[in-house]
């Protein structure tokens, strides 16, 4: 028997002013874009920002459906319109914030599972770290390296590879 662990590394900020001025950049772009979600059963909205190494910069929020299952995260709005508008230019960086109308989200929004396997296929796909930038609506932003760390021991098309 053999025991493993994981450890999960990232940085927190208190301010955005200790951030590169790109970077404050990106998550602007995703407080921008949340201020444009269709969350009216959840109210709570969701933007996200994705930088590409062409340098520009594409952003997607959080699509809700009166049939809740059927509503789509910001997160995979903005990385799919990435690939499907930019298809093979790679991901450099993704930042992620929220708000809601009905109390203060403090702390910073990580992307859900769903989500983190997404963004963990394009990482794969491009072989190249998609450092992540959290933040609530005020409060601390964490800052990842990468999506992988986010999900240890990820399903990923290796799977799928005949041996
Ligand atoms: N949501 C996102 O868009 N991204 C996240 O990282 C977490 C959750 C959305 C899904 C749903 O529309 C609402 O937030 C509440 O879960």
């Amino acid at each position: 028997m053999h025991e493993h662990s994981f450890q999960i590394n990232y940085k927190s900020y208190s301010g955005i002013n200790e951030l590169a001025q790109d970077d404050i950049n990106l998550i602007e772009a995703a407080r921008k874009a949340a201020q444009n979600a269709y969350a009216p059963y959840s109210k709570f909205s969701v933007g996200s920002a994705i930088l590409l190494e062409n340098g520009k910069i594409v952003t997607g929020n959080n699509q809700e459906n009166a049939a809740y299952p059927s509503g789509i995260c910001a997160e995979r709005v903005a990385m799919f319109y990435a690939s499907s508008q930019y298809p093979g230019v790679k991901v450099k960086k993704i930042a992620v914030t929220a708000f809601s109308k009905e109390f203060k989200v403090n702390t910073p929004v990580a992307p859900c599972g769903a989500c983190r396997q997404v963004l963990s296929e394009y990482e794969n796909l491009y072989h190249s770290d998609i450092e992540l930038f959290l933040q609530g609506q005020e409060g601390p932003i964490y800052c990842l390296k990468n999506i992988g760390s986010l999900l240890p021991l990820a399903f990923s098309s290796s799977d799928l590879e005949k041996h």
